[in-house]
């Protein structure tokens, strides 16, 4: 099965995804989480990359692309993958065709996840994350346990998250249309428990 996971900043895809992992024995390919690594690694690449994000900018297609091909040929994604913030614009999308079309795949469903832009902002700027585990939570939603050390991500500021949310509307929101044409978009309500929108999108799933 191969599912995207759609929707603005904020809106619980990593969380859900990570759930999603574990129910249906599928990983997890997330283009920020692949781009926060490599620049984290330091190389050239890296570098250029956080630029794009410390400004919530999308990256340049044609590195997207790159950097989510070498991962979605790993082994372990062979039987399907959820796909967490890609694709982000239409070339994207089509990238992504070509390449389940290689490997005798499609887009089974798009689930996007619906927050109203009022919820964002707290959603994003209370993210902390555990760097050794990569554990995602939120200071009042989702507290980490005692002794756990989190830590804030750069781009979670709220003049950048404004502008992500911009770039969200202006260039990927458009992306839906050419998933609606295929008739694999189910749409969620966001808004509610973590348990609660996991059911919700076990529902529109099937599963
Ligand atoms: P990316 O890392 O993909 O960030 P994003 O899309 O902005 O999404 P987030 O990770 O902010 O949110 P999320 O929906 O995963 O929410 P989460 O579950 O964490 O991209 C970052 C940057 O990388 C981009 O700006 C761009 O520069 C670059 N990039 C990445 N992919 C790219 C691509 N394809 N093309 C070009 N550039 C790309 O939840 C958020 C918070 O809310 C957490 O604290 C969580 O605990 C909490 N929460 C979750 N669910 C709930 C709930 N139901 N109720 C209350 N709180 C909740």
């Amino acid at each position: 099965m191969d599912i995207i996971l759609f929707g603005p900043p904020g809106a619980g895809k990593g969380t859900q995804a990570k759930r999603l992992v574990e129910l249906l024995g599928i990983p997890q390919i997330s283009t920020g989480d692949l781009m926060r690594a490599e620049a984290k690694s330091g190389s050239p690449l890296g570098e250029e990359l956080q630029r794009y994000m410390s400004r919530g900018e999308l990256a340049p297609d044609s590195l997207t692309i790159e950097v989510f091909k070498a991962r979605l040929g790993q082994e372990d994604a062979k039987g399907g993958a959820i796909f967490d913030g890609f694709p982000r614009t239409t070339a994207q999308a089509e990238a992504l065709e070509a390449l389940l079309a290689e490997l005798g795949r499609r887009v089974d469903k798009v689930v996007v996840i619906d927050v109203p832009d009022s919820e964002i902002l707290g959603r994003i700027t209370g993210r902390r994350s555990d760097p050794a585990t990569g554990q995602v939570y939120h200071i009042t939603y989702n507290p980490p346990p005692p002794g756990v050390e989190v830590v804030q991500r750069k781009d979670d500021t709220e003049e950048v998250v404004a502008h992500r949310l911009a770039t969200y509307k202006a260039q990927t929101e458009p992306v839906l249309a050419y998933y609606d044409k295929k008739g694999v978009v189910v749409r969620v309500d966001g808004v509610g428990s973590l348990d609660e929108v996991t059911e919700r999108i076990k529902a529109a799933l099937g599963v």
